[in-house]
């Protein structure tokens, strides 16, 4: 069911229930992070494989010595600048988290999302809750209640509706390796904003199955229609005479049914192109299209977020 009372949130959570919540990046699958039973609930519903850790989200920073027993220095310029908002940092966990949260590893993923029904969420409970994106595991993630409720309506007793993202690609993860601030997951805020507060850092590239990165699995965000990216005029030669779906970044093509092709922004604006991705990802996806055909957008800031999406959306 999907609603827009939080005090209805608050009691089923308060029950050990999964409730979606709307953040800025993506809707999550939230449940108390303390709550074995809810955790396993989580995994569950998305069919989520248990070594792939999840991310812990509080209402302030204060909070984060709740789930944390220290905050390295070289984080807490970027703790101070970008959070709350589409920003994720790894931290050393205290005991209160399980590792079913965090997948055995002793650093959690800790998150304070500035959407504002979930900040009154969180306030109005004592504990932190933890959320994946609100999708089956390893499809395409839902920027709107109506996309949760289309696969996991049936698995969860509640969603709550904060209309569209605003940011429409999921936070951006950031940790220590070898004593260097690293990057292990492009996300919502560019890395370049990042790298003005505290010089050059260092992105992890794409991993499998290392325990220190799983979100980066290489297949991941995948429509289940055919997904290609490069070139589109070059990619249309090569499926001639199949049914194609566009999914470009600012280009209409004439010679495609306008509801086959989608514009990620027609003013070529990588923030509105990654506010509507995975809408424009799932829109396509239920088009009955045999393959669609995607471009690389220009590579920086959020655009370097949304090419990683598409990379593994294609994978
Ligand atoms: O924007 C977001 O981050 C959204 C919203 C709902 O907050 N959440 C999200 O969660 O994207 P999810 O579960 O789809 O991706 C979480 C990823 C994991 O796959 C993993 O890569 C990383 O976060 N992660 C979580 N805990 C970790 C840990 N302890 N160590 C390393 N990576 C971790
Ligand atoms: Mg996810």
């Amino acid at each position: 069911m999907i609603g827009a009372s939080i005090q209805k949130a608050v009691t089923l959570l308060q029950m050990e229930k999964i409730v979606a919540i709307p953040t800025e990046t993506v809707y999550g699958l939230a449940g108390n992070a303390y709550s074995p039973k809810a955790v396993s609930a989580i995994f569950e519903a998305k069919n989520r494989p248990s070594f792939d850790p999840l991310i812990v989200h509080v209402a302030d920073s204060s909070r984060i010595a709740e789930v944390s027993r220290e905050i390295p220095a070289a984080l807490q310029p970027i703790i101070d600048q970008f959070m709350p908002g589409p920003l994720t940092v790894l931290l050393p966990k205290n005991e209160k988290i399980s590792d079913l949260v965090t997948a055995g590893s002793d650093l959690v993923a800790v998150r304070i999302p500035a959407n504002q029904l979930t900040q009154k969420l969180l306030q109005s409970i004592d504990f932190p809750l933890t959320a994946p994106s609100a999708n089956p595991f390893g499809y395409i993630s839902p920027t709107q209640a109506e996309h949760v409720e289309a696969q996991l309506g049936d698995k969860i007793p509640y969603i709550l509706d904060g209309g569209a993202c605003e940011v429409g690609v999921e936070s951006t993860i950031v940790g220590m390796e070898a004593g260097q601030i690293t990057i292990f997951r492009k996300g919502g805020t560019p890395i370049e904003d990042i790298e003005q507060v505290v010089g050059p850092v260092k992105v992890r590239a794409h991993s499998s199955s290392n325990p220190e990165a799983p979100g980066m699995l290489k297949s991941h965000y995948a429509p289940k229609v055919p997904f290609q990216v490069g070139e589109i005029k070059a990619l249309m030669s090569k499926h001639v005479g199949k049914k194609i779906g566009i999914l470009s970044f600012t280009e209409i093509y004439p010679d495609i049914p306008a509801a086959h092709q989608r514009q990620l922004s027609l003013n070529s604006n990588l923030r509105e192109a990654a506010q509507h991705l995975f809408a424009a990802m799932r829109y396509l996806d239920g088009q009955e299209l045999d393959i669609i055909l995607a471009e690389w957008m220009p590579e920086e800031g959020l655009g370097r977020a949304i090419n990683d999406r598409l990379k593994r959306a294609s994978a």
